[in-house]
C-alpha cells in the first residue's frame, strides 16, 4: 500500500500547521483514502534554522530539485509565499506531471490564469482553498456548491491581521504598531505586513473570489484599494459614539453587466453581524439569486486554521489521484466580462 508522497515547499507558519495536521490525522486519512498520504521532503531557505515544530532534520532540504525532480512525489504543496521562485517551482511541478496545492493568493491573483491553463493542459489539479480566508471554506463553495446561482455580490472581512488590529484598537485602545507586532508574532501577517495594512492582501483575495463568483478575470489592478493606515484612535472613538464599528471590507458586485471590486475601511452599524467579527476571524457574505444570502465565518489566518484548508485540498487531490480523474474541479474557465475601472467604482 504505497503512500501518496508530498513535497512541501516552505515550513513557516502554514507549512508547520499543515505537517502537524497531516501527522495528527495520518491514520484517519489513510483509512478514508485507502492509502497513506505522507510528506517526503520539505524545502526551506535555511536548514539549520531552529523550528517551532520539531521536524526530522532528514526531511529538510534547501535544494528544490530534490523535491521537484523526485518521481515518487505526486503532490507539491507550495507554502513559501511571494511570486518568485514560487511561480517557477509551480510551473516546473505542473510541467513534470505533479499536482499542486497552494495558499499563495499573491501568486494566484496575478498568475492564476496561466497556471490553470497549464494544469488543465496536463490534466492535473491546482487547488488553492487556503489562499482566501485561511480556514474558511469559500473557494470550493463558490466553485461547486453555489455554481447554480448568479452571484449578486460578495462582501466581507477577508484579512485577519487588519481585523485583529482594528479589534484591539477598538476594544482595548491599543496602539497600531504594537498590535501589528502582535499579529506578526501570532503568524497572521504576511512576510511584508504592508500588504496587510495597505489592503493589498484583501484585494488579492477579493480578485480571486470575484473571478470565480462572476466567472471573469479580475486582477489586482481592477480593485480599488485603501488600507487601514489612516484610521486613527479618534476615528474609532467617533464611530463607536455613533453606534458603528470600523472594519476593512472587501466588496465585489455585478451591476448592469459590469463587475466592480473594492477594498476599504467602512463604518458598520453595531447591529450588523460583521461588526462582531473580531480578532483574526474573517466573515464573507455571498448573495446568490437562488440561495439568497449566505455567510461564511471562521479563522482567517494562523497555522492550524490555514493548515486545515491546505490539508483539505491535499486529501481532495489524493482522492483524485487514486480515482484516476485529476483536474476536474480545479480549473475555472474565465470569460471576459466588462469590469468597472477604478474611477467608475461606486462608494469609494
Ligand atoms: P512564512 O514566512 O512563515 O514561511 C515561509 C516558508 O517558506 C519558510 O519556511 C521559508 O524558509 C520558506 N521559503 C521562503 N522563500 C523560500 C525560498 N526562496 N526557497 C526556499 N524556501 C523558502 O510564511 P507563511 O507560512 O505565513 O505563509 C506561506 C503562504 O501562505 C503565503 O503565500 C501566505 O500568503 C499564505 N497564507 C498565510 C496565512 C497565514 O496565516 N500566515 C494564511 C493564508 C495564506 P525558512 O523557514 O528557512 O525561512
Ligand atoms: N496575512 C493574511 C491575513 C493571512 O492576515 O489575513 C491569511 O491570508
Amino acid at each position: 500500500n504505497q503512500p501518496i508522497w508530498i513535497g512541501l515547499l516552505g515550513f513557516g507558519t502554514v507549512g508547520s500547521g499543515t505537517l502537524r495536521i497531516l501527522e495528527n490525522r495520518l491514520e484517519d486519512i489513510a483509512r478514508r483514502l485507502g492509502r497513506p498520504v505522507k510528506v517526503k521532503k520539505v524545502l526551506v531557505r535555511d536548514v539549520t534554522k531552529p523550528r517551532a515544530l520539531p521536524i526530522d532534520p532528514g526531511l529538510l532540504t534547501d535544494n528544490p530539485a530534490e523535491i521537484l525532480e523526485d518521481p515518487e512525489i505526486s503532490i507539491i504543496v507550495e507554502l513559501m509565499g511571494g511570486i518568485h521562485p514560487a511561480l517557477e517551482y509551480i510551473k516546473t511541478a505542473l510541467s513534470s506531471g505533479k499536482n499542486v496545492v497552494t495558499a499563495n493568493k499573491d501568486l494566484m491573483a496575478i498568475h492564476g490564469r496561466e497556471l490553470f491553463a497549464l494544469a488543465e493542459a496536463k490534466g492535473l489539479d491546482l487547488e488553492f482553498e487556503a489562499s482566501v480566508a485561511g480556514g474558511i471554506p469559500i473557494i470550493r463553495p463558490l466553485k461547486v456548491c453555489l455554481a447554480g446561482n448568479q452571484i449578486e455580490d460578495i462582501k466581507g472581512i477577508i484579512n485577519g491581521t487588519t481585523n485583529f488590529i482594528l479589534t484591539k484598537m477598538t476594544q482595548e485602545g491599543s496602539d497600531f504598531s504594537e498590535v501589528l507586532k502582535e499579529a506578526q508574532a501570532l503568524g497572521y501577517a504576511e512576510a511584508d505586513p504592508t500588504a496587510d495594512v495597505e489592503g493589498l492582501d484583501a484585494a488579492r483575495k477579493l480578485a480571486i473570489l470575484a473571478s470565480i463568483a462572476f466567472n471573469t478575470r479580475i486582477t489586482l489592478n481592477d480593485v480599488y484599494v485603501e488600507g487601514i493606515t489612516k484610521i486613527s484612535a479618534r476615528d474609532i472613538q467617533y464611530a463607536s459614539q455613533m453606534g458603528y464599528t470600523i472594519k476593512l471590507l472587501g466588496i465585489a458586485k455585478e451591476t448592469q453587466g459590469k463587475v466592480e471590486a473594492r477594498v476599504h475601511p467602512a463604518m458598520i452599524p453595531n447591529s450588523h453581524p460583521l461588526a462582531s467579527v473580531n480578532d483574526a476571524f474573517n466573515a464573507i457574505f455571498v448573495k446568490g439569486d437562488a440561495v439568497g444570502e449566505t455567510m461564511f465565518y471562521g479563522r482567517g489566518a494562523g497555522d492550524m486554521p490555514t493548515g486545515s484548508a491546505v490539508v483539505g485540498d491535499i486529501i481532495d487531490v489524493a482522492r483524485n489521484i487514486i480515482n484516476g480523474h485529476t483536474g476536474r474541479l480545479s480549473c475555472t474557465c474565465y470569460h471576459q466580462k466588462p469590469i468597472k475601472s477604478i474611477g467608475e467604482v461606486e462608494g469609494k
